[in-house]
């Protein structure tokens, strides 16, 4: 039977076990203590390797998050997410993204249906890759949200796997500074646009869209039937909109989980169909995972309890996510979306308001850019960060020569530079070691003892690193899969609906009410501060 966690007795035994050895634990002295910490608090999971040793927890904690799982029936609920059952109360829907990546014969939900779709999306990417649907050089995706950040993070990540020839654009903003510079720079009849909308309503794609449509007559193109193509759930209104070859989905696929369905066309345009078939394999070789392996070594449950104990008894509000490897610099977007939509929540899945904290802030920066930048506070700031590091053991620059050798090189202190951050964060450095090192040039009549402070670190900051052999289709499923499931685990422990998003609701109707006015000016029965700055922002 499911319960929410804090609801569990188990909940008040780490609340205890908090108080007695969690909030002072130290990493450092861990270590010391535990010579097999490493080999203990390291996992396996396919195409993942995930070291959790410099995290605050020990044997006894993960005993407890996992009996804390057992109570409140986390196996069930991820059995009833992967049977099918509608676990979308609020909307009534059933969530199956699994099934998109299960195999053909696999037995799988909707399994002939979702091999259809497939076969049909993959057949027309090769077709445009293989020009039979002219000389398409420019594909322009058009979505946002779950439409847009997952194609637009894959197809970044592959592109070692795409080619030259056939340029993939991602326009997701209402803001015509993002189409405008994109379509500057094309010509119709080298141009094919994928729209992508789950809905087909949302504002932005709808107006981008009728954009390009524009855009597209006005410079001379004319088949638009060749020319645009959509990937929604609603197939109806994309055949309003215009467009005849529209490939389908179903209300089942949520959009943040939806990469893995037709909305994943440009990733088979820009990839291919074996790579974006390699893609689903490494995805659903997690799935097994997460469905099969024994929680003690279920990479998805333990990075979720890991998640849990830090929100709820630590009460760590935000997590940085640093991939070290410039493909995934949109990483950090993507699972903004996936974690913060889908578990920034307030109610329980009985609508009871919530007493315990739900989704932390999730952010982040690829390295080794961001420890030029906010690095600073993880390390020194009154916030204690946990940090997520994500190295990559392979590069797959392309290069050849004198210049593969420079950036063999330069992966090598890419890889330095992982290490030594998490490396700096647990071990920190005191301020008599500070004291005891040469002073470097300061102010002559700064005291030795000050600057020893502003130089200590504190430490005992934790971080986990997930480790990859190297980033391809495979992997990279694998990882996002990982992560979708983390999210489903700590959503469920929590108590709440993981697969709704009523929260950006009442933005959009208010958006609506807004526009007519920013044309007129009218403020009335407005607030004070929104009418003042409607008037502001009205052009006369
Ligand atoms: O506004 C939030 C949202 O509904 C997301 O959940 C979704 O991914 C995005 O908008 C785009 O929606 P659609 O694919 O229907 O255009």
């Amino acid at each position: 039977m499911a319960k929410r966690c804090d609801l569990s007795p188990v909940w008040a035994q780490l609340q205890a076990h908090y108080a007695a050895s969690g909030r002072g634990f130290d990493i450092r002295q861990a270590f010391v203590a535990d010579a097999g910490r490493f080999g203990a608090l390291s996992f396996e999971a396919p195409e993942v390797f995930a070291d959790l040793s410099k995290n605050r927890i020990d044997a006894a904690t993960l005993a407890l998050l996992l009996a804390l799982a057992r109570d409140c029936g986390l196996e069930a609920r991820r059995d009833a997410l992967l049977r099918g059952d509608p676990v979308n109360h609020t909307e009534g829907r059933a969530v199956l993204h699994t099934a998109l990546r299960a195999p053909a014969g696999s037995g799988a939900p909707f399994n002939a249906e979702v091999q259809a779709s497939l076969d049909a999306m993959l057949a027309f990417a090769e077709s445009v890759r293989r020009g039979e649907r002219g000389d398409i050089t420019d594909v322009v995706h058009i979505g946002i949200g779950g439409s847009d950040l997952g194609p637009a993070m894959v197809v970044q990540a592959l592109q070692a796997f795409g080619r030259r020839d056939l340029k993939l654009h991602f326009v997701s903003n209402v803001d015509g500074h993002d189409l405008a510079p994109v379509l500057a720079a094309l010509a119709p009849k080298h141009t094919l646009f994928v729209i992508a909308s789950k809905t087909f309503t949302t504002q932005e794609t709808l107006a981008n869209a009728q954009a390009a449509k524009a855009w597209f007559l006005a410079a001379g193109g004319t088949d638009i039937a060749r020319h645009f193509v959509a990937t929604s759930s609603n197939t109806a209104a994309a055949a309003a909109f215009g467009i005849d070859t529209a490939f389908g989905f179903w209300d089942w696929v949520g959009g943040r989980y939806s990469l893995w369905s037709v909305i994943g066309l440009p990733i088979a345009i820009a990839v291919g169909a074996d790579n974006f078939r390699e893609l689903l394999a490494g995805a659903h070789a997690m799935d097994q995972h997460f469905a099969t392996a024994p929680l003690e070594r279920n990479l998805p449950v333990l990075l979720g309890l890991v998640d849990v104990w830090y929100r709820n008894f630590h009460g760590f509000t935000s997590r940085s996510v640093a991939p070290y490897h410039q493909g995934l610099r949109r990483l950090p977007a993507y699972l903004q979306q996936l974690e913060m939509e889908s578990n920034g929540k307030g109610v329980d899945l009985d609508g009871h308001a919530l007493s315990l904290g739900t989704s932390p802030v999730v952010w982040g920066e690829a390295g080794t850019n961001g420890q030029h930048a906010y690095f600073q506070m993880l390390h020194q700031g009154t916030d204690v960060i946990p940090v997520e590091f994500i190295a990559v053991k392979r590069p797959n620059h392309g290069a050849s020569g004198e210049l593969a050798e420079k950036l063999a090189d330069q992966h090598r202190k890419l890889l330095a530079n992982c290490l030594a951050q998490s490396q700096a964060l647990m071990q920190g450095k005191t301020a008599t070691e500070a004291l005891a090192e040469k002073a470097p040039t300061a102010s002559a009549t700064l005291d030795r003892d000050v600057l020893s402070r502003h130089r200590s670190f504190p430490g005992n900051r934790p971080s986990t690193t997930l480790v990859l052999d190297a980033l391809t289709p495979r992997s990279l499923g694998a990882l996002i899969a990982l992560y979708e499931h983390r999210v489903f685990v700590t959503g469920a422990l929590w108590g709440i609906n993981s697969f709704d998003q009523w929260g950006v609701e009442l933005g959009k109707a208010l958006c609506n009410q807004l526009l007519p006015r920013l044309e007129s000016g009218d403020t009335v029965g407005l607030d004070g501060s929104t009418a003042g700055l409607l008037t502001r922002l009205v052009v006369a």
